[in-house]
């Protein structure tokens, strides 16, 4: 990764081989500023490394993703994902080992269904070496959105399906034909899966990443639509990852692993390599809950007295305070659910990361909270960051936004603001503003 304090350039090792990042060296290194991703080390001998993508034929060059925008817990230990917002995007035009020309190969992300687009495309596989779309069958990826290129699709999506260039295919017709493959949902982890015997077959398959196995939403021949061009494939060899082939990037996306094989992988490898992602535990307890100590899953309860019952969660978006009980749905406890990170403008103070939506954050906009995923701007990292203290009201704690440090998070009508005591806004209403600025910290609601 490289810091904007000073361009200086840090390798992220791992804790030991083969194990976890050692995401605290990054913590360090970009302590009081911020860092991008800029190359991506391929974990085999390999070396494919992915470095940031340059202009293509559809794209100017990319920039690097901001290198802290998407922490998680894995098997317990914190790390992070990439999140690719659009304009970003990572290649590796001169490969070794990758399939051309018709050969087969398999590949799997794991990625999430909560930081998705209609826009083309966020791929992982392989590409064309110049950048540029050069015809039906040179490219071979993972594409995961909402983009359905081929009517019909079912269902909102996001759909796992095959970028073999100039389309995003479903089947072999290239739409699906398949009424109960509606997509993944907002899962917070999903296995995506692709392979290609390069000749005349090819399959797709999802999972969850955090629990059972895989299903099969494709394998058929090669298209003939499209101009046909596909069977045999004309891969190139480069992998991509974030954007189309022709450096297409209007997509978002999130990205945790992912693997590429020269040679097609068997069903039983595929069910392997999802019970060990399953076994690995994405997104698990982080093992420390109700406190503010970065890592910790807490709920935020109001202590009004309208409101003792009441937690800030998020609902359509924006967030809400309501009522959270033992009986209520999981979905609602997840809504409630925060973990708590580093400030992300300042690491003295915090920030709340979703449970259910990884990479997403509390933000006020309009001074209004609201959960949306993190953009590395410098706006989004300073409406993101608060600074606990004493409560008001002298129970709990209280918020101050760090970039309106006179502003608290309050709840007002059952919405969440950034608030002060007294104020233009309705939100800012003198009574009763103590109490609704002091928030009891507690064990999350979620499991
Ligand atoms: O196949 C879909 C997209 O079409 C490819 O990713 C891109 O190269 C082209 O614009
Ligand atoms: O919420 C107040 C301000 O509104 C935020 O700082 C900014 O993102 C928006 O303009």
């Amino acid at each position: 990764m490289r810091r904007a304090s000073d361009s200086a350039t840090a390798n992220i090792g791992l804790l030991s081989a083969g194990g976890y990042a050692a995401a605290t060296a990054q913590g360090s290194f970009c302590t009081g500023t911020t860092c991008i991703i800029t190359k991506i080390y391929d974990q085999s001998s390999r070396h494919n490394d992915l470095t940031i993508e340059g202009a293509g034929g559809a794209g100017a060059a990319d920039v690097g993703a901001p290198a802290d925008a998407l922490p998680v817990t894995v098997g317990g230990h914190q790390v992070y994902g990439l999140e690719i917002s659009a304009g970003m995007g990572y290649r590796d035009n001169s490969t070794s080992g990758v399939a051309v020309g018709g050969q087969a190969e398999g590949m799997y992300m794991v990625t999430s269904g909560t930081h998705v687009n209609g826009r083309c495309c966020f791929d992982y596989g392989n590409a064309e070496t110049n950048n540029m779309d050069t015809g039906n069958g040179h490219m071979d990826a993972i594409n995961f959105g909402t983009e359905c290129w081929f009517s019909p699709c079912y269902g909102q999506g996001p759909w796992v399906q095959a970028d073999l260039e100039n389309g995003l295919f479903q089947s072999d017709s290239g739409y699906s034909k398949n009424t109960s493959n509606t997509g993944t949902g907002p899962l917070p982890f999903v296995t995506a899966l692709l392979k290609n015997n390069g000749q005349n077959h090819f399959a797709l398959k999802y999972g969850n990443a955090q629990s059972g196995g895989l299903t099969t939403t494709c394998s058929g021949a090669e298209s003939s639509v499209n101009g046909g061009g596909y069977s045999p494939m004309h891969q190139e060899g480069a992998i991509v990852l974030g954007t189309g082939g022709d450096n297409s990037n209007g997509s978002i996306g999130s990205f945790f692993e992912g693997v590429m094989t020269s040679g097609i992988p068997t069903d039983a490898a595929d069910d392997s390599v999802q019970a060990n992602i399953v076994s690995v535990g994405y997104g698990g307890a982080t093992g420390s809950t109700g406190s503010l100590t970065p890592g910790s899953e807490i709920s935020l309860r109001a202590t009004t007295s309208c409101c003792t019952g009441d937690y800030i969660r998020h609902q359509n978006d924006a967030a809400v305070i309501s009522s959270i009980t033992s009986s209520s749905s999981s979905l609602d406890k997840n809504d409630a659910t925060w973990i708590v990170r580093r400030g992300l403008a300042d690491s003295a103070c915090v920030s709340f990361e979703s449970r259910n939506y990884p990479g997403d954050f509390l933000r006020h906009y309009n001074y209004r909270l609201y959960r949306q995923p993190m953009d590395g701007s410098s706006q989004f990292r300073q409406d993101a960051t608060y600074c606990p203290t004493t409560g008001k009201s002298g129970t709990g704690t209280s918020f101050a936004s760090y970039n309106y440090p006179s502003k608290y998070i309050r709840h007002y009508n059952f919405n969440v603001y950034a608030a002060s005591d007294g104020g233009s806004n309705t939100w800012d209403s003198a009574t009763s503003w103590t109490d609704d600025v002091s928030w009891v910290v507690t064990s999350p609601w979620a499991p």
